[in-house]
Parts: C-alpha cells; structure tokens; sequence
C-alpha cells in the first residue's frame, strides 16, 4: 500500500471523488443520458430513482468495506462533472474478482477521459490494492469500452454471460519488473483482503440476482 489517499486523486484533466452522497444529482445527469444507460442498464432501460438510488448506495457501502471504489469525475480546469468509475469488486463468470468500469458524459467522448480514468484505476490496483489483476467487461458491441480496455492493456480472455446478457471479459495482469521481487506488498495485500473477505463475499452474493448496474 502507498499509504496515500484514494478518495481523492488528480490526473492530468481529471479530479476523482470518492462517491458521496451528495453527488446523486449530477450521478443522475449521466445516468439518464441514454445514450449511457444503454450499456450501463442494459436489463431494464432508464433507470428509475429507486434503482439510482440502491445503486448509489452499494458504490457508497463499497468505499465503507473496502476503502476503495467508484469516483465521482470533475473536469480539473472547471470542476464539472464529466463521468464516473473506478475499482469494485465484482462477480463475473462464477469468479470473484476487482472490476474496473467507467462512463463519461457523452458531450466528452472521445477526449481521452476513459483511458485517463483506466490508467489511473489500473495504477490504484496493482500499487495501492496490491492486486495482481483486474478485470473490465463489456457488452460485445460496445466498441468504445473495449478500445479503452485494449489501450490501456487489457487482454481479451474469453466471452461471458453475465446478468443472463452476453459479455466480453478482459484481464490486466500486472506488469512485471526485471528483476523486481515478488511484490513485498503481499503480506499488505492479504491483511485488509482477508479482514473483509467474508464481508465480501456476502456483498458478492447480494449482488447475484440483481439488475446489472455499473
Ligand atoms: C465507453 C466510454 C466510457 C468511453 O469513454 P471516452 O472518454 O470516450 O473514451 P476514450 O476517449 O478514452 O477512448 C475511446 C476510444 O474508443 C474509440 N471508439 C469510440 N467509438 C468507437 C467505435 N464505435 N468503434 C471503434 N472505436 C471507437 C475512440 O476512437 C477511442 O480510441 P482512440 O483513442 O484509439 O481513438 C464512453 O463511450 C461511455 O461513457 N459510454 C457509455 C457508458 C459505457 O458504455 N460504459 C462502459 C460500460 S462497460
């Protein structure tokens, strides 16, 4: 672990929040956008608020558990809100695995902010998390996310059903440094992981059955 903050972070263009709940108002600007909803509620259309509402609260339940999560997005230069995403734990496949996902308001496609998020996400897992691994999955025909996850080094593993919709699975392995020693984070990585992996698993399983939301 770094020992710095994950609940507030820059990049080059992006400030990321730790998702509050003050933030279910902008949340529900880029949620209702169809054109985001499309991919992120794939299931069962717009998104009603009682459903914004559940999902707001698990990202929130996410951060208390784990200590990491799904940010809010701010434009550095203007503070706007431009998207969300982050890190999660997921259940894909029949495995338990940390999940990056991400939207971006669609007046902003195109400009980098995805890639920007996904690298930063990528660095928080394997230098502050520990991770060896994570995964980021899709619908086949969302070409975007999936050039996202190409560029920023994920690998296509194989096709996936998930909430009974077919999905594309892909996995970022942790590069490996020449002449690195297995990861000294190891014993850091096990003490908060196996503290709240019986926590987790109950979160994974009141996951099963739900709408998919990301
Ligand atoms: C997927 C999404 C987050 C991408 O955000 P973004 O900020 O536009 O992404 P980036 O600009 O970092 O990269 C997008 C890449 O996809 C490419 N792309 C976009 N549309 C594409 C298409 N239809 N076919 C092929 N490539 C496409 C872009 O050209 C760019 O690649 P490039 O840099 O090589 O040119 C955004 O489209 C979104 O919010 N969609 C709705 C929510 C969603 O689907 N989230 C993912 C759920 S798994």
């Amino acid at each position: 672990m770094t020992g710095r903050t994950l609940e507030r972070i820059e990049t080059r263009t992006l400030v990321l929040e730790r998702l509050r709940p003050d933030h279910a108002e902008e949340l529900k600007v880029l949620l209702l956008d169809p054109r985001v909803w499309r991919t992120t509620w794939p299931l069962s259309g717009e998104p009603t608020e009682a459903q914004l509402s559940e999902s707001l609260a698990a990202k929130l339940d996410h951060w208390e558990r784990y200590g990491f999560g799904w940010w809010l997005l701010r434009d550095r230069s203007t503070g706007e809100m431009v998207g969300r995403g982050g890190l999660q734990w997921t259940y894909a496949a029949g495995l338990d695995e940390v999940e990056a996902g991400w939207a971006i308001m669609p007046e902003r496609w195109g400009q980098g902010l995805a890639t920007e998020l996904a690298r930063r996400s990528i660095e928080v897992a394997f230098e502050d998390l520990a991770r060896r691994e994570i995964v980021a999955f899709t619908l086949p025909h969302n070409a975007a996310s999936r050039r996202v996850m190409e560029k920023t080094g994920f690998v296509y593993e194989r096709d996936i059903v998930h909430v009974g919709l077919p999905h594309v699975l892909y996995r970022r392995v942790r590069d490996r440094v020449q002449g690195a020693a297995e990861p000294a984070a190891t014993l850091e990585q096990s003490a908060p992981l196996t503290r709240s992996r019986e926590a987790r698993k109950e979160h994974v399983g009141s996951r099963q059955g739900r709408t998919r939301s990301r």
